[in-house]
């Protein structure tokens, strides 16, 4: 073994160190901290979130939680089947079963912490349709169905005095054999995690905070591209933190455009129009008034969403439009405030009066479907790590996600990795050799514009060569440019005092890199990836790690 000799600097000061910590604090963080402090009342459990806490994607879904609670009308078999036929063939058959049976026992669970989902007047809950799905079996909160599960995990956990959260903490990277001295490479059996080095954000200094099991939930990435649903904060920092401690990655290359964001030019992030308008029966309309999405797919406005994206995508391309329209003229206006409250007044302050006017709508970056590769229980590739949300990638969503699926993963993924660390916790003890961060010859960078213009240059390479349709050309000149700014960010991440604003652009770029890759090792279409010189499916069925 390489003796290691720790490197002491003199702006790092040792604080926390806890059982179990936790890298988010959306729906999948929450919910596995809850599990876990009501298994383990003795056990600490941490939280670190790099914003406020609940300034997360999970803060801003609107459709709902796909669930089966009509068992007359509805079936296990029948969403199954439509989580499948969404995922192209890419869907592990068993983890969609685990998700839809183990899903309603989820859901209750959040019902009995508090969630309010909206019912008729005789108590029944109300269920929504969006794309892809055979069955009304959306449960929701009117249209802010992220917000109101957010507000109640965050108010159960505020009952749990073993959960502490800390906010404005970033985490940097995970701790491995690597920060003791040891060669880490891709072909290591054994690479174990055991804590993180975060940046506390308040005293701007950074951290080694040892754990004995660490959960990534650390959500999407969406902040990759230009134009996206997602707020700041959505980075694919836990994603880039994986890839750089060489754990598996898979499937990145499908990234799921949602095909109705408000377009606002210059606006970002995007602001949300729900799939459940189309569900209530809104229809799409391109620049001369035409229901477009019938000559596309049978299933019309509500064809799975890879295809209504590709859909609108094409008719702005051939209209050499920035938008196509949604048109709610004809939906029941009273029941359309009832339902898209938040929605109706969005376009209310911006001059559009949903009743009369159609609303402009263009596809934007929304959700990764691949991540960080975990098994069933949620176990990542590297030990005592574990991985749930949208980072991970569980097999669920395949080459596609099915709306409103992943509000249900992360709960079913968060229950199962909790479930799994509590069980072998009593057997990791903490590593008492990690050293500290080293921050001896950085300095300010002198021009906060070398990291802006960075990361505008990756969105614009991102949106403009790795977007809903693609093809060889585009990915190779992507991946040239990446390099570029990679070299850059680099060059400048050895040098620099660390900011968030720097290290959220190396996980992009990263992000950016991983997204290309897989884009190219996969010769075909399939789901979400369209290339246009590999047109067809490819027979091999398979997932791309990296
Ligand atoms: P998030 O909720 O994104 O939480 C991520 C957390 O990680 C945050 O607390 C963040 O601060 C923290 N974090 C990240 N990096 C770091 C770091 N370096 N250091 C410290 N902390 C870090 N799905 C559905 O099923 N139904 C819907 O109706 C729906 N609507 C959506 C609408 C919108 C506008 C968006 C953007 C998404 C929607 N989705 C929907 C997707 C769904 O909301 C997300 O996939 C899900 O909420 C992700 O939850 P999560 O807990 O994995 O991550
Ligand atoms: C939506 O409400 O349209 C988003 C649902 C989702 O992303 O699953």
């Amino acid at each position: 073994m390489k003796s290691y000799s720790a490197t002491l600097s003199a702006t790092t000061i040792f604080m926390l160190k806890t059982d179990i910590l936790i890298i988010g604090s959306g729906i999948a963080g929450l919910t596995s901290a809850l599990k876990l402090a009501r298994k383990h009342p003795n056990l600490t459990i941490t939280i670190l979130t790099k914003s406020s806490t609940d300034e997360t994607n999970t803060k801003y879904a609107q459709g709902g939680i796909a669930v089966v609670n009509d068992m007359e009308n509805d079936s296990f078999d029948k969403h199954i089947e439509d989580t499948l036929i969404a995922g192209d063939g890419l869907c592990s058959k068993h983890i969609v079963e685990i998700v839809v049976k183990e899903g309603p026992e989820r859901v209750n669970e959040i019902i009995d912490w508090g969630t309010n989902f909206d019912m008729d007047k005789s108590g029944t809950y109300l269920r929504g349709k969006e794309g892809g799905h055979s069955e009304f079996r959306i449960l929701h909160h009117k249209d802010v169905t992220g917000a109101e599960i957010e507000r109640a995990l965050m108010e159960e956990a505020k009952k749990h005095d073993n959960i502490k959260i800390y906010n404005h903490w970033f985490v940097l990277d995970l701790i491995t054999q690597h920060h003791l001295g040891y060669l880490v490479t891709k072909a290591t059996p054994d690479i174990t995690c055991y804590g993180v080095y975060a940046l506390n954000l308040q005293s701007n200094c950074i951290e080694k905070i040892p754990a004995r099991m660490t959960l990534l939930a650390s959500g999407g990435v969406g902040q990759v591209y230009r134009t996206t649903t997602n707020p700041k904060i959505a980075t694919g920092d836990g994603i880039a933190m994986v890839y750089r401690a060489k754990g598996r990655v898979e499937n990145m290359e499908f990234i799921q455009f949602h095909p109705t964001a408000l377009y606002e030019a210059g606006i970002s992030p995007s602001f949300l129009v729900t799939e459940a308008v189309r569900g209530d029966g809104g229809i799409l309309r391109n620049k001369i008034g035409e229901a477009f999405m019938k000559s596309y797919d049978a299933r019309a406005d509500l064809a799975p969403r890879d295809v209504v994206a590709r859909a609108i995508d094409n008719e702005m391309k051939r209209a050499g439009t920035e938008h196509v329209f949604l048109d709610c003229r004809h939906m029941d206006e009273k029941k359309f405030l009832e339902h898209f409250p938040n929605i109706y007044s969005k376009c209310k302050s911006i001059g559009i009066d949903v009743s009369k006017d159609m609303i402009p709508v263009a596809p934007a970056a929304h959700y990764c479907c691949g991540g960080i590769k975990t098994d069933e229980l949620g176990r990542s590739s590297i030990q005592n790590l574990y991985a749930c949300g949208e980072c991970s990638s569980t097999g669920l969503h395949g080459a596609n996600r099915l709306a409103s699926n992943s509000l249900l993963e992360a709960l079913v993924f968060a229950h199962r990795c909790a479930e799994d660390i509590a069980e072998r916790i009593e057997k990791v003890a903490f590593c008492n050799e990690i050293p500290d961060w080293n921050v001896e010859g950085t300095s300010e960078p002198r021009e906060m514009i070398l990291i802006t213009q960075s990361l505008k240059e990756l969105q614009s390479v991102m949106s403009d060569y790795v977007g809903i349709v693609r093809n060889d050309i585009r990915l190779r000149r992507a991946l040239n440019r990446i390099d570029l700014i990679h070299a850059e960010t680099e060059e400048l991440y050895k040098t620099s005092v660390l900011s968030p604003q720097l290290c959220e652009l190396r996980n992009l770029i990263t992000i950016g890199y991983l997204v290309v890759k897989g884009a190219q090792f996969r010769k075909e279409s399939r789901g979400l990836h369209y290339n246009t010189d590999y047109p067809e499916k490819s027979p091999l069925l398979q997932s791309i790690t990296l």
